[in-house]
């Protein structure tokens, strides 16, 4: 039951319960946000064994760790003993860490040191690629489309940019949703609906106040889950598990879900707008436009030919490994209070999905601030490492 739950939360989750494996003294909160004001953290200051990662900000090592799972096709044990995380007692490990140096020594030597290549490039979701061309499985049919779809599939695709220029995209969805005053006018929001995660339902509550805060209660028999981000920093409570900390890429996607005005500040968080053609959304076309930050990772925004509204957003964590993806699909827009928003989404990582659906929502109702604070860790809860 407890297991299906945290599979169900896939990434998320995951990066929880490590956390809290791993944790002991070396990963507390308290010790961790004095050095972040010195500066970030380094991996080898953290973790007891880092050799291939050294000089990479340690709260990206977790992701980098999700993101070579997901490369594999793999579980964290195919490399780790489990508990012990530092030890080097599998050779798939150590494999793992030679593989690394040659990834950074082959974009080094011959990508002048962009990470061109990665884990994925080559494994593609196995632990042993393939290296022989496979033989052909069926009569060809549209082939054209599956190349279409693997150049899609990265934040550098679609290069040649075609047709109307990107910020008629970004307009047209903001007029869509009822234009930039009525946005502007919403200061809070509380939704009450179903998360879906495989085959369990569950209640959730969802608040949002401007400019930045959210936070969503899913009702596990459990207890509540709660993820939660203030306009500045970001936690996760799971019934039964210290609070942890969201972490860079993690606080990127959380203050974005945070804001209400979203459709009205897209324009201002991008340096540079391209226009990359349609694709096929479902049974609908879509127009995809990338949006590239200010040192930050791309975004991809998908709008409805039609409609014009925003029918699918791919983000991006950064790992020292690769891009590791989010993608949320926005669907069921209806009206509330004057804008149009989305009542069911579903958002998917490499490590899981699930999907919201929205019965009920509230405009401009009285959210206390109380809602997002970050609790103090229960009792009991820090004695140390794993259970
Ligand atoms: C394909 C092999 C592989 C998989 C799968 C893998 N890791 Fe790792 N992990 C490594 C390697 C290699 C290192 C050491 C990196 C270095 O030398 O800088 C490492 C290091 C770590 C460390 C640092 C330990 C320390 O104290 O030095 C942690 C924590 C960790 N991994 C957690 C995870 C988690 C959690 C997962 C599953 C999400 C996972 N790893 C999946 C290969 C793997
Ligand atoms: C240039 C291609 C390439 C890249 C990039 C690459 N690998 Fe590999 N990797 C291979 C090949 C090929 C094998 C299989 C070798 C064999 O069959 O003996 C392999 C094998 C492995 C194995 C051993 C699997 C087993 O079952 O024993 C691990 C673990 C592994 N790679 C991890 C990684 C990780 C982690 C990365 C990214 C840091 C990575 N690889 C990047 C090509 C690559």
């Amino acid at each position: 039951m407890k297991k299906a739950l945290l599979s169900a939360f896939g990434a998320v989750a995951l990066l929880v319960l490590c956390g809290n494996i791993i944790g002991g003294a070396k990963a507390q909160s308290g010790a961790a946000a004095v050095t972040n004001a010195a500066g970030p953290k380094k991996a080898e200051e953290q973790f007891k064994n880092i050799q291939a990662l050294k000089g990479v900000p340690a709260d990206q090592v977790l992701p980098a760790m999700q993101f070579i799972t997901a490369s594999l096709g793999v579980e964290c044990q195919f490399c780790h003993v489990e508990g012990a995380f530092e030890k080097d007692d599998k050779k798939t490990k150590q494999t793992a860490r030679k593989m690394m140096e040659m990834m950074f020594a082959i974009n080094k030597d011959n990508f002048e040191g962009h990470r061109e290549v990665t884990c994925y490039s080559c494994h593609r979701g196995s632990a042993t690629p393939v290296g022989t061309p496979l033989v052909m499985a069926e009569v060809p049919m549209g082939m054209g489309e599956a190349k279409k779809v693997e150049e899609a599939n990265g934040p550098e695709a679609g290069k040649e940019a075609s047709g109307p220029p990107a910020d008629q995209f970004l307009d047209k969805y903001l007029q869509a949703v009822g234009g930039a005053t009525a946005v502007e006018k919403v200061t809070s929001r509380a939704m009450k609906g179903t998360i879906t995660f495989g085959d369990r339902n569950i209640p959730i509550d969802i608040f949002s106040k401007d400019p930045d805060k959210r936070v969503s209660f899913t009702h596990t028999p459990d207890g509540d889950s709660v993820t939660a981000f203030d306009g500045h920093e970001g936690w996760l409570g799971i019934p039964g598990h210290a609070v942890r900390e969201m972490h860079g890429p993690d606080i990127d996607g959380a203050s974005m879900d945070a804001d209400l005005h979203f459709a009205a500040h897209l324009k201002e968080m991008f340096t540079k707008v391209e226009a990359s053609g349609m694709e096929k959304i479902g049974e609908r076309d879509a127009y995809l436009v990338i949006g590239q930050r200010d040192g930050k990772t791309p975004l991809r925004l998908y709008f409805d030919g039609q409609s014009g509204l925003l029918v699918r957003l791919v983000r991006y964590g950064e790992t020292p490994l690769g891009l590791l993806p989010t993608q949320i699909d926005y669907a069921d827009y209806r009206d509330a209070g004057g804008v149009k928003i989305p009542f069911r989404w579903t958002l998917a990582r490499p490590g899981g999905r699930f999907t919201i659906q929205i019965s009920e929502v509230k405009e401009n109702v009285p959210v206390d601030d109380a809602k997002f604070a970050k609790p103090a860790a229960p009792s009991g809860e820090q004695k140390g490492p794993a259970k």
